[in-house]
C-alpha cells in the first residue's frame, strides 16, 4: 500500500512500514509522519492531468512548509503559491524559480512587494490599495511587475463559511464590477505588465463543476481584457479540490477530473493554466501520531486523552473539520464512543467527537489521518507546547527525520533572545 492505511492485519502502515514499530523507533510520542510515496502520486496526478496544457502546478506552501517537503516537490517541478514574503524567502531557500512563482493576499505589505518584484514573482493584484502599493514596488525596485487580475467571481464553493473566498461580501480580490479602472490603471503605468487574471473560490471543494462555473466567468473577463490590447497568457484557477476526509469510500474527484472540466476552454484561448492546489497535494500524505494518556468518564461522556492537541492541530477545533482517527494496533476491548480530546486547557481542544473506537488504554498510539494538510502549517505553541519532530517513508520504505522537533532548549533560547535575558537566566 500507499500512504496512511489500516493494514489487513489491523494495524495502521505508512508505506510498507507499520505505525507501531516508527513509534518504537522514534521514541517520540508526538509526531507527524508522512509518506513520501504518497506526496509524489499526488503531484504526478496533477501534472498527467494537465499534460497537453501549458500549465504551472503553484503548490500551496501555506498547506505545509516543511522544507524537505517543498524541496520534493520543487524538484518534482512545481512552483509555488505565496502569500507571504516569508513564504518566498523560504522558497527560494528551497529552489523554487521565483517567476515560477505566486504571490497571494489582501494585505502584501510594500516591503514584501518589493522583495517579489525584485525576484520576478507572479503577483495578484487584490484591491485599488494593493495595485497602488505594488507600482510603487516597481517604481522603486525599478523592475517590471507582472501582474494578474485576482476577480471575486460570486460564486458559491459550498463550503464552510471560513474556508470560502470568492463569494461577493469575501475580503478577497475585486469585483468585476469594478474591473475598467483596474485596467485603465495598469495600462497606464510602464512599470505593470498585465498577464493574467486569477480566481480562488475556496477550500475543500468536492464538486468540479463549481471550478468549471467560474472558469467560464473567467473566460469572459479574459476576452474582455484582451480585447482592450493586454496580451493575457495566464488563467490561475486558485486551488480548493478537497480529499476524502471522511474515509468512507466516496468517490471525490481527482485532479483529471478537475482539469477534464476546464481544458477545452483553456486551450480554445491559448492560455496557460495555473493551478494553486494545496490540500490535495499533501493531506492524505500524513498521519499525526500521539500516545493515550488515559480514558476517562463524565457522565454519558466517554473521553481518550492524548498528548496531541489543538496546538499541534487545530483544524477540528477551528472548522469542526472531521479527520478520521484511528488506533495504530487492533483491539478486543470494548467499543465506545469517545470524544478524542488533547491536555490543552479549553474545551476547544479536540481532535475528533463521538467517534467509535475500541477501548484504548495508557501508551497506546493513536493518529489523526488526513494530516498532511494546514495541520503542522498551523500549529502554535499555546500552553508551551512545542512543535513536534516530522518524519517521513522515504521510497515506500526508509524512515528519514525530515524535521526535528523544538526542544525546551531551543524553546527557552528564544524567550531569552526576545525577552532581552541574558541566555543564563534559563
Ligand atoms: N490559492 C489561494 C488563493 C488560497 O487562498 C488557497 C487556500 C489555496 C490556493 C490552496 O487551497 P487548497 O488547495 O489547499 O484548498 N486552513 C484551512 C484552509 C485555508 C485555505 C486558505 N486558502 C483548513 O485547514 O481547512
Amino acid at each position: 500500500g500507499v500512504g496512511i492505511y489500516q493494514g489487513t492485519d489491523g494495524f495502521l502502515y505508512c508505506d510498507a512500514l507499520k505505525v507501531d514499530d516508527i513509534r518504537a523507533q522514534v521514541a517520540a510520542s508526538i509526531f507527524y509522519l508522512y509518506s513520501w510515496q504518497q506526496i509524489r502520486q499526488n503531484y504526478l496526478a496533477y501534472a498527467s492531468a494537465l499534460e497537453g496544457l501549458d500549465y504551472i502546478i503553484g503548490y500551496a506552501v501555506k498547506a505545509n512548509n516543511n522544507f524537505k517537503i517543498m524541496q520534493l516537490l520543487q524538484e518534482l517541478g512545481s512552483g509555488a503559491v505565496l502569500v507571504s514574503g516569508n513564504e518566498l524567502r523560504l522558497a527560494m531557500m528551497a529552489g523554487f524559480d521565483p517567476t515560477r512563482t505566486i504571490f497571494n493576499g489582501n494585505g502584501k505589505l510594500p516591503a514584501e512587494l518589493e522583495l517579489a518584484v525584485e525576484h520576478g514573482v507572479l503577483i495578484n493584484v487584490d484591491s485599488e490599495f494593493d495595485l497602488a502599493n505594488i507600482q510603487a514596488a516597481a517604481a522603486k525596485v525599478g523592475k517590471t511587475a507582472r501582474v494578474l487580475i485576482r476577480i471575486n467571481p460570486d460564486v458559491d464553493p459550498q463550503v464552510h463559511p471560513y474556508v470560502s473566498t470568492g463569494l461577493a461580501g469575501s475580503k478577497f480580490g475585486i469585483r468585476n464590477t469594478h474591473l475598467q479602472w483596474f485596467l485603465d490603471q495598469i495600462k497606464a503605468d510602464p512599470n505593470l505588465e498585465l498577464v493574467g487574471a486569477h480566481c480562488h473560490l475556496g477550500s475543500t471543494i468536492t464538486k468540479v463543476n463549481i471550478f468549471r462555473d467560474a472558469t467560464l466567468l473567467m473566460v469572459d473577463f479574459i476576452k474582455q481584457i484582451r480585447d482592450q490590447g493586454f496580451d493575457l497568457k495566464f488563467l490561475n484557477i486558485g486551488g480548493g479540490l478537497g480529499i476524502d476526509y471522511a474515509r468512507k469510500g466516496d468517490v471525490l474527484p481527482t485532479p483529471k477530473d478537475l482539469i477534464d472540466t476546464v481544458r477545452d476552454l483553456v486551450s480554445s484561448l491559448g492560455l496557460t493554466l495555473i493551478i494553486e492546489p494545496g490540500r490535495s497535494m499533501v493531506a492524505n500524505s500524513c498521519a499525526f501520531v500521539s500516545t493515550v494518556t488515559g480514558v476517562k468518564t463524565n457522565g454519558n461522556k466517554n473521553f481518550v486523552v492524548v498528548d496531541g492537541s489543538m496546538a499541534e492541530l487545530i483544524r477540528p477545533s477551528l472548522y469542526d473539520a472531521y479527520q478520521h482517527i484511528e488506533l495504530t494496533a487492533p483491539h478486543d476491548t470494548e467499543v465506545q464512543k469517545f470524544d478524542v480530546v488533547g491536555p490543552v486547557c479549553e474545551s476547544a481542544d479536540f481532535l475528533g467527537k463521538d467517534r467509535l473506537l475500541h477501548t484504548p488504554k495508557a501508551g497506546d498510539g493513536l493518529v489523526v489521518m488526513d494530516a498532511g494538510a494546514y495541520c503542522m502549517s498551523m500549529a502554535s505553541n499555546y500552553n508551551m507546547k512545542l512543535a513536534p519532530a516530522e518524519y517521513w517513508v522515504e521510497q515506500g520504505s526508509q524512515l528519514r527525520q525530515i524535521r526535528r522537533a523544538v526542544t525546551l532548549d531551543d524553546h527557552m533560547k528564544c524567550v531569552a533572545a526576545t525577552s532581552g535575558l541574558r541566555a543564563s537566566t534559563c
